[in-house]
């Protein structure tokens, strides 16, 4: 059965452009995929907790006996079976301050971990681990900085994702929502389209 995870960034969920494009694109792949699993993380509603100390040294396995269980390891796990388990990756994602929001800094945090999405290889080189992914980027941005030294969103993303192997990544955008001069009902359209097509060819 096809999986797809479908992961929401936006702090806000009403009037969210982003939030909007992933509900089309879950609307369609229902459409389209009526017999799929369907995952959803709202991170807005999952409030991730920032790493700390102990489970930085759980993920290396440096744990210190009898200690227990660094809490955040579960939550890590979890993250981390839900993108394994997924075939395609509907990933919506605002632009916050050039970068992406907190809220998937903190999921990427949890998820890119040595020896479950990534590991070394020889020559001290790293390998990732989740390969044969699709993903399909949704983002908005208030302004116009895609392709400028600016943004630090769609290249960051493209970058974590490579790092645990995930190399067929689809970029849509919603940009300048915040400029008079963008036509807010054509954009939309355009990313439907997008959409429409990123599906249609799966
Ligand atoms: C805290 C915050 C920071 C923002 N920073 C930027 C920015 O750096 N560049 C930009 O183009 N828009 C910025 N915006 C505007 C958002 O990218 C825009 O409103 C986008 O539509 C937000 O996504 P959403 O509609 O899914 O919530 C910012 C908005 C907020 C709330």
């Amino acid at each position: 059965m096809t999986t797809l995870l479908l992961i929401n960034s936006s702090a806000r969920q009403l009037g969210s452009h982003s939030r909007s494009l992933s509900r089309y694109f879950k609307d369609r792949w229902i459409e389209v995929f009526p017999d799929s699993q369907v995952i959803s993380r709202d991170l807005a509603e999952s409030q991730l907790p920032h790493l700390d100390g102990d489970t930085i040294k759980a993920f290396y396995g440096l744990d210190e006996p009898g200690k227990g269980r660094a809490p955040k390891l579960d939550k890590s796990d979890e993250l981390i079976d839900e993108v394994m388990q997924a075939d395609v990756i509907c990933l919506a994602s605002p632009m916050y301050n050039f970068s992406v929001s907190s809220l998937l800094k903190a999921w990427i945090d949890l998820v890119v971990r040595s020896d479950k999405t990534y590991h070394k290889v020889a020559d001290g080189r790293h390998e990732g681990m989740c390969r044969g992914k699709k993903v399909i980027v949704l983002s908005s941005s208030g302004g116009l900085y895609f392709g400028s030294r600016m943004d630090h969103m769609h290249p960051y993303i493209d970058v974590v994702l490579g790092f645990m192997g995930i190399t067929d990544v689809e970029h849509v955008r919603l940009e300048g929502m915040a400029r008079s001069e963008v036509n807010l009902a054509e954009s939309i359209d355009n990313a439907h389209r997008a959409i429409d097509a990123f599906i249609g060819a799966l």
